[in-house]
């Protein structure tokens, strides 16, 4: 079997210099061993990953970062404090055991610790930390189940841990501490309201607005996209140039009454973005595999989660 949730064999494979796919909480990985260049390199081959675009490194602990001579500066601490583990990503200096196919040439590296019970008990038994990034093809949407991971990638990886639906849905965010004022590098699965109300301050957005962003070399204004062209806006407009029939939507919390039920995807009936979050990406998915030509999104509220299901939707809709 290829799915399961042998902690042992991921391990083995993981030492052996092959790939695993690993649940977060967020969505799931491609892991390799980082400290194997080999490994590490059949990441960027098998998602077809621009060879630019750096990896985030996952561990466990703290401690064992600082072992491998990785060390978060005061504010990152703090922060890691209240959410680590959890969705939230750390870019600090980088240190010479971390091979520069990780880190794509750069000084920094992105840490995290994923909050995830399964893949928690498997970086515990680890001495390295596994670079992994998102276990989609480059460019498409991001996967939120096993099931997902297996359709895309399931030829080329010898196994993949399955630890079930994503709680959060959502990549996480990241936070670069190079400068001194925290700079977000990408809105994500934890909000930006509750990391500013630990700090007590406000982290600089302004990379977020420039979108080809050399700081964070994957946010391209295109990214996460269905195969089928995306629009945010309201089913009635183009209803001119479509058949209701070869149009599907993704709503926030109410069906319109323009399209066919089946064709229409409500993420969180109850308004809570935290719940559309965890749907997004599946819905996304399946609204793709549809046989319809357009897929309208609504425009979240802007505040907790949406600011970053706008962001995603937002590069699903650039061509
Ligand atoms: O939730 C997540 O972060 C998921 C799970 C698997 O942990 N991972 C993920 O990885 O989304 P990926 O590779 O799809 O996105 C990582 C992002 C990319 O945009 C990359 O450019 C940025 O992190 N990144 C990685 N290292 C960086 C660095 N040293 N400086 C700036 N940005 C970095
Ligand atoms: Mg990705």
């Amino acid at each position: 079997m290829q799915l399961g949730t042998d902690i042992q064999r991921a391990k083995s494979l993981l030492q052996r210099g092959e790939l695993v796919g690993i649940p977060t909480e967020t969505v799931y990985g491609l892991a390799a061993n980082a400290f194997d260049g080999n490994a590490v390199a059949k990441i960027y081959e098998i998602k077809n990953r621009p060879q630019f675009n750096p990896l985030i490194i996952h561990t466990n602990s703290i401690q064992k970062l600082a072992g491998w001579g990785i060390h978060l500066p005061a504010q990152a601490l703090l922060l890691a404090k209240h959410f680590s583990p959890g969705p939230l990503t750390y870019v600090v200096e980088k240190s010479a055991l971390i091979p520069d196919i990780v880190t794509a040439g750069h000084d920094s590296v992105a840490v995290r610790i994923p909050n995830h019970s399964l893949t928690l008990e498997l970086l515990a038994l680890l001495d390295f930390p596994l670079a992994a990034p998102s276990a989609n093809p480059s460019g498409y949407i991001s996967p939120t189940t096993a099931q997902h991971v297996f359709e895309q990638l399931g030829s080329k990886l010898p196994y993949i841990l399955d630890g079930g639906a994503c709680n959060i849905g959502l990549e996480s965010t990241i936070i670069s501490f190079i400068s001194d004022m925290p700079k977000l590098l990408r809105a994500g699965g934890l909000p930006v309201e509750d990391i500013e109300q630990v700090l007590g301050s406000a982290i600089d957005k302004t990379s977020l607005i420039n979108n080809e962003n050399p700081l964070s070399p994957g946010m391209t204004s295109k990214h996460y996209s269905p195969t089928k062209k995306l629009v945010i806006g309201l089913v009635q407009d183009y209803l001119d140039t479509y058949k209701p029939n070869e149009i599907a939507a993704i709503h926030y919390a109410e069906a319109d009454a323009y399209l066919p039920l089946q064709n229409q995807f409500i993420l969180s009936p109850e308004h809570n973005l935290n719940r559309a979050a965890q749907h997004l990406f599946a819905a996304m998915r399946v609204a793709d595999k549809l046989d319809v030509k357009l897929i309208v999104a609504d425009n979240f509220p802007q505040n907790g989660l949406g600011f970053a299901i706008n962001d995603r939707l937002k590069r699903a809709a650039t061509t």
